[in-house]
C-alpha cells in the first residue's frame, strides 16, 4: 500500500460550459491542495484542459481522458501525447470501457499507452469485465486484458502506471451495485499477481491499483480501507464538487487494514 492515495475524478462529457467546469475544479483545487496524503487527478474533457493548465500542482494534478498514439500530423480529431504534456497534463486514463464499446480494442490501447508513457505521462489503465460469474471466468478476461494492452512495454516505463479496475456492470448510472470492498480485495490481489507474473514482484508491487464504479462519499471509505487498492477513480460523484471533496477528505484520513 502506498503512502499517498490517488483519486481520480473523471467528468466524462462533463459539464456543459467552461464557466461550471472551473467552478468546480477550483472548488476541489482548494480542498486538494491541503491534503498531504492524496494526489487528486482531475480528468476534465480536453477542450476544459487549457483553462486549468497553469492552475494545477502536484497535488492537484490535471488528467485527459484519451490520447492519440502518434506525434503530430494529419490525424483529424485527435490529440498527441506531446500537446497534452504541453498542457500540464501529467495523466491519461485509457482503455475506459466507454471508449472500448466505441470500439476500441486492446491494440488500440496498448499502442497510446506506449506513446503516452513514451512522453512522460502516466497511465490510468481501466480493465474490467461486464459480468461477474461465479466460476472465475472473469478473472481469466482481466488477466487477457492486462497482458494485451501492456505487450511489448519497456519494464522501466511501467513506473508511470496505474491500472484502474472498473467492472462494467458497476459503472454509470444504469449500475445497480457498486462491487464490495471484500471481492474487491481478492480482484486487487489477483490483479498484482498477473503483474508479477508478467513482469516483476517490484513492479506489482509498485503499480497503485484503483477502483472505479458507483463510487461514493459513503462508500470511499470502506473500499479504501478494506479493498487493498490505493485510490479510487470517480465518475458521477466527482461531478458535485462538495460530495467530491468528501471524498478527498476521506482519503485523506482512512486508516487502511494492511
Ligand atoms: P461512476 O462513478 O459514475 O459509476 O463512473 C465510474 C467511472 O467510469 C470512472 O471512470
Amino acid at each position: 500500500m502506498k503512502i499517498k492515495r490517488i483519486i481520480v475524478a473523471n467528468w466524462k462529457m462533463n459539464p456543459r460550459t467552461t464557466q461550471e467546469a472551473r467552478k468546480n475544479f477550483l472548488h476541489v483545487k482548494k480542498t486538494a491542495e491541503k491534503l498531504t496524503k492524496v494526489q487528486t487527478v482531475i480528468t476534465p474533457p480536453f477542450i476544459f484542459l487549457e483553462s486549468f493548465s497553469k492552475e494545477t500542482s502536484r497535488r492537484c494534478a490535471l488528467g485527459a481522458q484519451d490520447v492519440f498514439w502518434k506525434k503530430e500530423g494529419s490525424y483529424t480529431g485527435e490529440i498527441s501525447p506531446a500537446q497534452l504534456y504541453d498542457l500540464n497534463v501529467t495523466h491519461v486514463i485509457l482503455g475506459h470501457s466507454e471508449r472500448r464499446r466505441l470500439g476500441e480494442s486492446d491494440e488500440i490501447i496498448r499502442d497510446k499507452i506506449k506513446a503516452a508513457l513514451e512522453y512522460r505521462l502516466n497511465v490510468i489503465l481501466c480493465i474490467g469485465e461486464s459480468e461477474r460469474d461465479t466460476e472465475g471466468h472473469y478473472l481469466a478476461f482481466l488477466k487477457n486484458e492486462i497482458k494485451k494492452s501492456l505487450e511489448r512495454i519497456p519494464k522501466k516505463q511501467l513506473a508511470r502506471l496505474i491500472v484502474a479496475y472498473e467492472p462494467i456492470w458497476a459503472v454509470g448510472a444504469k449500475a445497480k451495485f457498486a462491487d464490495t470492498p471484500e471481492s474487491l480485495f481478492e480482484t486487487s490481489i489477483f490483479i498484482r499477481k498477473i503483474l508479477s507474473d508478467t513482469f516483476s514482484k517490484k513492479i506489482a508491487f509498485q503499480v497503485p491499483i484503483l477502483y472505479g464504479g458507483s463510487v461514493t462519499e459513503h462508500n470511499a471509505e470502506n473500499f479504501l480501507k478494506n479493498g487493498g487498492v490505493d485510490g479510487l477513480l470517480v465518475g458521477r460523484a466527482s461531478l458535485d464538487f462538495k460530495e467530491f471533496s468528501k471524498i478527498l477528505k476521506i482519503a485523506q484520513n482512512v486508516e487502511c487494514a494492511t
